[in-house]
């Protein structure tokens, strides 16, 4: 069966299980360090019946929001988990009143410049957002950080 197949039918919803993400995050060469953080980054996870293919987190602060842990496992990339599990990050940011979404990545710049993000200087950077884990001390200073406006589609 092709991957496209295998992954087509998954479903979005929000993931508890710290450690399935764990494993996919590793496998993925995704930081976990802060993952047992207390209230810690909110998931959502694309299933296939009981399996994890894809995950991504959110960490809220207000009006301004770190997207975090984007990863599809890899024999499952390539069909469009990766942007679909993005758009339900967004729409799940937009719904607890987020407005500005930021994001650190070593590895994928250029899907999530071609998904409407742009890049910020660090020092721009929102407080809350310098304070994270991933800003301060799990991403290389030479990760790209990039930011996008969140906006409800016209109804
Ligand atoms: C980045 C990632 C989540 C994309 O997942 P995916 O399910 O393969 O993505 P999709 O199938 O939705 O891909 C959509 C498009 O993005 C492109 N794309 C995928 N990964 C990309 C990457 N790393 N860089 C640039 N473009 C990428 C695909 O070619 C595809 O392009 P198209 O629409 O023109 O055909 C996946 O490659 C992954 O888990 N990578 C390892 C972890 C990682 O780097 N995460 C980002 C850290 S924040």
């Amino acid at each position: 069966m092709k991957s496209a197949d295998k992954a087509g039918t998954a479903t979005i919803r929000p993931a508890s299980d710290r450690e399935a993400i764990r494993r996919l995050l590793d496998s993925c060469g995704l930081p976990t360090a802060d993952l047992a953080a207390d209230p810690g980054p909110r998931f959502l996870g694309a299933f296939k019946e009981k399996s994890l293919l894809g995950t991504v987190g959110l960490e809220i602060y207000g009006e301004t929001a770190l997207l975090r842990s984007l990863a599809v496992d890899s024999g499952h990339r390539g069909c469009g988990l990766g942007r679909r599990l993005l758009a339900a990050a967004e729409r799940e940011a937009l719904n607890q009143g987020v407005t500005r979404l930021y994001l650190l990545t070593t590895t994928a710049e250029a899907f999530f410049r071609s998904r409407g993000y742009r890049g910020s200087g660090r020092e721009e950077a929102p407080e809350a957002i310098r304070r994270t884990s991933e800003f301060s001390t799990l991403c290389p200073r030479s990760a790209a950080l990039l930011f996008k406006e969140l906006s409800a589609p016209a109804a």
